[in-house]
């Protein structure tokens, strides 16, 4: 009777450990999730859907790079990237279309209104 209950005491103190540091870790990876970042979400973008003309050097007629993190910047701030990714006429990027896809805009205003995180 003693050890059975030694046991269950045992089990119980594993139990509400173990689930304490899974509810630590989750909490972590959500935080870390809410960032939108260059280096994780904005960098493929770019390369996936503009690198081929906004490469360094630009081709295409293309009249910057968008190879760095710098480049993105300076482009968000001084050549309304936003503004052409979401146009909806023939002044969308990439050039020729199609428009991103919206999740994938959404997620380079998120970036933007976040303080333009490099990682
Ligand atoms: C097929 C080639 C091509 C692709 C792909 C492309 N661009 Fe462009 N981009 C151009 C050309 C050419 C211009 C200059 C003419 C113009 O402004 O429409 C330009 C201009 C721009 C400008 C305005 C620059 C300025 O100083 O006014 C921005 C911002 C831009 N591109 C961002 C992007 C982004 C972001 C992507 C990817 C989502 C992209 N482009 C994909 C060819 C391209």
């Amino acid at each position: 009777m003693r050890s059975k209950s030694l046991i269950l005491i045992l089990i119980i103190a594993l139990f509400s450990g173990c689930s304490y540091n899974s509810e630590d870790d989750l909490t972590e990876q959500v935080i870390i999730d809410n960032f939108v970042t260059y280096e994780t979400n904005i960098k493929p973008i770019i390369d996936n859907n503009c690198i081929v003309c906004h490469n360094n050097p630009p081709v295409n007629g293309a009249p910057m790079s968008l190879t760095t993190f710098s480049n993105v910047v300076e482009a968000v701030e001084n050549r309304n990237l936003i503004g052409r990714i979401s146009a909806t006429d023939g002044s969308v990027m990439p050039a020729g279309g199609p428009r991103l896809p919206q999740s994938l805009i959404d997620l380079v205003i998120q970036w933007v209104e976040e303080g333009l995180m490099e990682n």
